[in-house]
């Protein structure tokens, strides 16, 4: 385990040869992972797609895509050992200032119901709850409800 106090990450575009990093890092941490694919799609229709980067090694990543007055958040992670130390906190932060510059003035996500520690992160960030999509996500017994979560910018 690395000391939060030793790491000093840069967040900078991600690039297609960040890929085969990045999709190591989301099968390990989502049990339904976005495909390699997905990332590259993302790339091409120019979302903000961004990483996280500790001493040349990626540790975490996140995609946006800015509408009219409004971001949003399409997934964000963090590595499984760079967890619970700041990070997604600094990450979002990051994104918060970038939807600003680029005129946002809320931003929107969702997250899992079951995803306590997410939820309360983004709480504690200020995003309050909206509404529900009932069934949105695939989940080990049938489907799970997404929260969808908004932040005024
Ligand atoms: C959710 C995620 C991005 C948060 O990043 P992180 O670097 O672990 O979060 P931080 O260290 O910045 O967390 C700060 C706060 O979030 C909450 N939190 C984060 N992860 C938590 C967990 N697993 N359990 C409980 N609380 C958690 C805590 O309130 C924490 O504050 P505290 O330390 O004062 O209690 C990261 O855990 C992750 O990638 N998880 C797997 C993928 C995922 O769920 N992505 C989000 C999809 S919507």
């Amino acid at each position: 385990m690395i000391p939060a106090t030793q790491l000093n990450p840069i967040i900078r575009e991600m690039r297609e040869s960040d890929l085969r990093k990045v999709i190591l890092i989301e099968r390990e941490i989502f049990l339904f992972p976005w495909s390699l694919e997905n990332f590259a799609d993302s790339l091409r229709s120019g979302y903000l797609c961004r990483v996280m980067e500790d001493n040349n090694t990626v540790i975490g990543y996140s995609i946006m895509m800015v509408g009219p007055d409004e971001a949003h958040i399409l997934t964000l992670g963090i590595g499984a050992d760079w967890q619970k130390k700041g990070l997604g906190a600094k990450l979002l932060n990051y994104l918060f200032d970038l939807a600003r510059e680029k005129n946002a003035i809320s931003m929107l996500l969702d997250v899992r119901e079951s995803n306590h520690g997410a939820a309360k992160l983004y709480k504690q960030l200020g995003f309050q709850q909206i509404a529900t999509r009932k069934g949105y996500y695939p989940a080990m017994c049938g489907r799970e409800d997404a929260l969808v979560m908004r932040l005024m910018l």
